[in-house]
């Protein structure tokens, strides 16, 4: 036996196998009020979860921004290259002189002395377009034409209009769709048109060819797949999307983690910077090595929460940068100074307006504006990412969280106990956040599946008149990474406690939730995906049996055996009246269960069951078949019933009202 699933079969012997155990849940009690909101997901653009993954936008570098910075071998032209096709002859360079918008500095200018057959350039996306025949294309970019210059034989007269041939093709140059287009004037404009593909390819480029002489400037050249998530312009994935749909999350925390914070002053995410026209927004480089667009920005975070049915938890820094921070000497934690802060603080008011404000409110109106005159219904605000608790976080902490709750009581915000389940900073940050009386503290804790086991009762001893809990971040992580279903398992049995102690943990979200294939930066994440395929993991499938079975009161169980290998929760939905049953058997051996519903009469004696199982080892490896995948029937209950719990599983298990005829 390897040490670890001895350690795990350990852990069982503590917890206890029997052979005949009765689950008694008096349906008729009124039970306990838990979070109608537990279940949620944690979004960062780490991995490519946003540009080349979530976000749909096939064209890599876009607005060439690229820089050394991000990336040493980077440069504003990366992902892009020259092309000169049959006798065309020119150059590309990128110029900043009149940029279309000066958060947007850089742009290309193409320079066609003899057109051929186009001079122009080529983008390869991310690790190429997938382009399928019948498909539609939204291509847009902004131009504006150039004198023609002398150094390239030119008369100084426009040459009006200037012609363009855009075209998806493979790397072999076959055309798989193509469109043109003119540009005239000095202006810049923006271009837009639409292609469509006659043919496939997985690993496509869009190339974009002058043939007319003479120089014009291009910037933010885009192509999105049609349709987007619920057709949305400037829109998401629509694959990923309906993947992180179908979990059924109540809540959406964006924009992270630490990119929230970032690896400097200067690198924190401004929330204004990811609004209105994507032309005008601050790209910036990504603390996890790499360029943020901000295309996916605030507005898209808030529209998908709405069309998923999750609510926004927006997170802010706390006024200080991340601790690990390596810039600037690497000095690790620093705050804004405090002349800063006002304005810093007025930045996280004006999103709390930008999101629920009236419409004739200045920010109010800003979110009108981008097609959005209804409120957001901002409930939650996190304030900072697992920051060291020094004076420096707490004396901005504190000045941020009064002012938020002086204007807006309503809000309920979420402040930060470090990174890790106990130790110097989860004390000081407990200590601190009771003091000042804050809503909710963000817990974070990436440990063993074994640590899972182990601290089930963590919370059954939280004082619950303190501050409420966020489990902002949290996974099993099991021996090399992998997102075996063991990992899963001791994530579904602590699920099982978090709803068992739903009254103070009131949010929890696995982190993190996106990881692309080559791209993958941290292990495990829930789901991975390449350009064209995803797949879910164990992990996927266990938050989404508690998200799609999520109750808002906890009646309380008892089991007959002292000590058992099952986890079990039971919570009712007061909406619709279904009692929902949730077992974990953790043990290598089936349980048999009798399960007592004292005052059961008025449930239908069909149920649904939903139930995950598999070797305890199995993994849903990316670009194979699945085989840890929930299977769904129907079960006959009663007020009393056995059930044989299979060996390393979940089970949920929902009884419906019986119907008045
Ligand atoms: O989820 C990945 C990272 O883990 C987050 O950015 C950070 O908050 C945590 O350390």
């Amino acid at each position: 036996m390897k040490p670890t699933n001895l350690v795990f079969s350990l852990l069982l012997a503590a917890l206890g196998a029997s052979a005949a155990t009765t689950l008694t849940v008096d349906l008729a009690q009124s039970g306990k009020p838990i979070s109608p909101d537990l279940f949620g997901i944690f979004f960062e653009d780490l991995n490519y979860a946003a540009d080349g993954g979530l976000y749909a936008e096939l064209v890599q570098n876009r607005s060439f921004e690229y820089q050394a910075t991000e990336q040493l071998n980077w440069t504003p032209l990366t992902a892009w290259e020259f092309v000169a096709r049959d006798g065309g002859r020119g150059a590309v360079k990128i110029a900043d002189a009149v940029p279309v918008h000066p958060n947007n500095p850089h742009y290309v200018v193409v320079e066609t002395q003899q057109p051929g057959a186009g001079v122009g350039l080529a983008n390869a996306g991310f690790d190429g377009i997938v382009v399928q025949a019948g498909g539609q294309y939204d291509f847009s970019l902004f131009a504006r034409q150039l004198f023609t210059g002398n150094h390239w034989g030119g008369n100084g007269v426009l040459e009006n209009p200037a012609r363009f041939v855009v075209r998806l093709e493979t790397k072999e140059r076959a055309v798989l769709g193509e469109t043109t287009f003119d540009v005239s004037g000095r202006d810049w404009q923006r271009v837009v048109a639409t292609i469509t593909a006659t043919n496939s390819d997985s690993a496509a480029r869009l190339v974009v060819l002058s043939l007319t002489k003479g120089g014009v400037a291009l910037d933010e050249i885009s192509l999105f797949p049609h349709p987007t998530f619920h057709n949305r312009a400037n829109g998401l994935r629509a694959d990923l999307a309906q993947a992180i749909a179908d979990l059924q999350p109540k809540f959406m925390r964006f924009p992270g983690g630490c990119l929230v914070h970032g690896h400097g002053l200067g690198n924190m995410y401004r929330w204004k910077d990811s609004i209105g026209p994507v032309e005008q927004r601050r790209g910036q480089e990504n603390l996890w090595g790499y360029h943020q667009s901000l295309g996916l920005g605030y507005f898209e975070f808030f529209q998908f929460c709405e069309d998923i049915g999750a609510k926004p938890l927006p997170v802010v820094a706390a006024g200080v940068c991340c601790q690990n921070a390596d810039d600037q000497g690497g000095t690790g934690q620093r705050g804004l100074s405090l002349d800063a802060m006002p304005a810093y603080i007025q930045d996280v008011l004006d999103l709390i307006e930008w999101a629920n404000g009236p419409t004739n409110s200045i920010w109010g109106a800003k979110r009108a504006a981008a097609g959005h005159p209804e409120s957001f219904h901002l409930q939650y605000l996190g304030i900072g990412n697992e920051d060291n608790i020094t004076p420096v976080f707490e004396e901005r902490f504190k000045m941020i969280n009064d002012a938020v709750k002086a204007k807006h009581p309503e809000i309920t915000v979420i402040g930060t106990v470090g990174p890790l389940p106990s130790g110097e900073d989860y004390e000081a940050g407990w200590k601190f956040a009771n003091a000042q009386h804050v809503d909710m503290v963000d817990e974070h804790y990436y440990e063993k599946p074994e640590w899972f086991l182990k601290n089930l009762k963590r919370y059954d001893t939280y004082d619950r008149t303190k501050s409420k809990v966020y489990l902002g971040e949290y996974a099993a992580h099991d021996a090399n990474r992998a997102n075996t279903l063991r990992s899963a398992l001791a994530e579904a049995a602590y699920l099982t406690a978090l709803e068992r102690n739903g009254d103070i943990v009131r949010l929890a979200s696995y982190a993190p939730l996106l990881a692309k294939q080559g791209h993958t930066q941290w292990r495990p994440d829930m789901i991975y995906f390449d350009n064209q395929n995803l797949t879910l993991t164990a992990n996927y499938f266990v938050q989404q049996m508690f998200a799609q079975n999520q109750g808002d009161v906890y009646l309380p169980t008892t089991l007959t055996t002292a000590a058992t290998n099952l986890a079990v929760s039971c919570v009712r939905d007061s909406k619709t009246g279904d009692v929902i049953l949730k077992l974990v058997n953790i043990g290598a051996e089936a349980q048999s269960l009798r399960v007592d519903f004292s005052g059961a009469k008025k449930l239908a004696p069909q149920a649904t069951k939903t139930m995950l199982t598999g070797d305890l080892m199995a993994v849903n490896t990316f670009g194979k078949h699945a085989s840890v995948v929930p299977q769904t029937s129907s079960m006959m209950v009663g007020e009393s019933f056995v059930y044989e719990v299979p060996a390393h599983s979940l089970t949920v298990i929902r009884l419906t009202p019986l119907q008045e005829q």
